[in-house]
């Protein structure tokens, strides 16, 4: 694809992992994966960089496996908003974005704690609207399986739509505190009525209009009515899709839903998850990156991710050696709370059989090409080559970046990539914005008729 003239500017995020085999615990470089330092030292690396924002994914449940909690992975999390009210006191200017289920929560609680969170923040506040609803993290929430499949993203869509009129029943204006007439707020503020088939609320809202008028709103899901509710609800994409030519057929269907919705391409960011090797030599990279995949796909978790699909014990089976022979028993959960490994496992199973037998890969080896390795490996300006062209070739709006050392696996690519992209002009020199949405380049706030609540701010800010 030809290069545009101007390019496009490429948007990074950081995300503190912790739930997947990204993170390599057991590495002697490793700190804590819960300390508040740990948070700080990363997500300050992340501003130095210019970032967009900082990213925490939520998992709900600590996960099993065989009946006793999965610890190949971290396990164990602190909560994603209280991490972030703390990490926004932290930082400046970088966005704070945390994945906030709409299965298992309320909206008026949601909306309040995220329109704190932006107050707090002056207005750097994301939140991912996920909808995992599995019965095995319901049980934590003393309601099981209580919502279909199907009607998950139904329950997440009036879920937004309700926190939308919770934040919409806020002015910028309708804090006066003046003195001389006696009045501090005005007399309707915060009143709201929400009347449909998930959540039948009324009362006041207690929480006054924040810096960016809603949080900025990202999705991470890719069924079909994952990439619908993306494209009439959204404004980033978390996705998954970082292998170029699967990530340019994502990036197509999705921007290509937009108009449907009344939305330009321009209106959504979207942004694969990524991982990044850098050295001094291509080569040098390359074999660093192979150690760090080897030690992600140790033989035990090789072994737990077959085990996961196969629905069976295959502790007998040598990582090293061929597949097992035995089929699978797609419906029994041996580890359980891990989406990948949710649903469609006789057809995954199919294909790793015929990969492995293609390719004469043993268990690991066939895990190893499955988890994919590192997104980008090579020397800075390798990196940064790829990284550009990624953007530039529609692949991608940007990388949220996860790392396999907490906290300082960020450090290498802000010292030495971030420098290159700036160089080339696809990644601002400093920030030009106070707000995240400022930083994500939107302006206008999807599911209203409204533009960003910087204008109402500035107005709530002069009448304070
Ligand atoms: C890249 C990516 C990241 C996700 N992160 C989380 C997460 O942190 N917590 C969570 O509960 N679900 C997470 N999910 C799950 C989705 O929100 C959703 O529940 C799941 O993918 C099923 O939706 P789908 O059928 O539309 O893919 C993630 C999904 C993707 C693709």
């Amino acid at each position: 694809m030809r290069r545009s003239i101007v390019p496009k500017q490429i948007h990074l995020a950081a995300q503190l992992p912790g739930i997947h085999n990204v993170t390599v615990w057991s590495d002697p470089r490793s700190g804590s994966q819960i300390a508040i330092g740990s948070f700080v030292h990363l997500a300050r690396t992340a501003e130095r960089g210019k970032f967009d924002f900082f990213f925490l994914a939520e998992g709900l449940r600590l996960r099993e496996h065989k009946g006793r909690v999965y610890e190949l992975d971290v396990a164990g999390r602190p909560d994603n908003l209280t991490m972030l009210s703390a990490l926004a006191a932290a930082t400046s200017r970088l966005g704070v974005a945390a994945t906030v289920n709409a299965t298992f929560n309320e909206p008026y609680e949601v909306a309040r704690r995220l329109a704190t969170l932006d107050h707090l923040s002056g207005g750097r506040a994301g939140w991912n609207v996920v909808t995992s609803f599995d019965a095995f993290t319901g049980e934590n929430f003393r309601r099981g399986g209580f919502l279909a499949e199907a009607d998950r993203y139904t329950r997440a869509a009036e879920f937004l739509a309700t926190a939308r009129e919770l934040w919409d029943s806020w002015d910028g204006g309708d804090v006066p505190a003046d003195p001389v007439s006696g009045r501090f707020v005005r007399p309707g503020a915060g009143e709201f009525a929400h009347h449909g088939g998930h959540f039948d609320i009324a009362g006041r809202f207690t929480t006054p209009r924040s810096p960016q008028g809603h949080p900025v709103v990202i999705q991470a899901g890719e069924s079909d009515a994952g990439r619908d509710f993306a494209a009439s609800d959204a404004e980033v994409v978390f996705s998954k899709y970082n292998r170029l030519e699967e990530a340019r057929a994502f990036y197509r269907d999705v921007k290509g839903r937009l108009a449907r919705y009344g939305r330009s391409p321009d209106d959504l960011r979207i942004m694969p998850t990524a991982t990044v090797v850098v050295a001094d030599t291509d080569a040098e990279a390359a074999a660093y990156a192979d150690e760090i995949t080897r030690a992600q796909v140790s033989p035990q978790t090789a072994i737990a991710h077959l085990e996961a699909v196969w629905g069976r014990d295959l502790s007998a089976y040598d990582p090293d050696g061929p597949l097992p022979d035995i089929d699978p028993e797609p419906e029994s959960l041996v580890l359980k709370g891990h989406s990948v490994f949710r649903t469609g496992r006789a057809e995954t199973a199919r294909r790793w059989r015929a990969l492995a037998e293609e390719r004469g890969l043993s268990i690991r080896e066939l895990v190893i090409e499955v988890h994919g390795g590192q997104t980008f490996v090579g020397s800075p300006h390798t990196v940064a080559d790829a990284i550009d062209h990624f953007v530039q070739t529609d692949g991608a709006d940007g990388f949220v970046f996860a790392t396999h050392l907490t906290p300082g696996g960020l450090d290498d690519f802000v010292d030495r990539v971030v420098p290159l992209l700036q160089e080339k002009g696809v990644h601002r020199p400093d920030y030009t914005g106070t707000t995240l949405r400022d930083h994500l380049g939107l302006r206008r706030l999807p599911g209203t008729g409204r533009t960003s609540g910087t204008a109402s701010a500035q107005r709530e800010g002069s009448a304070s």
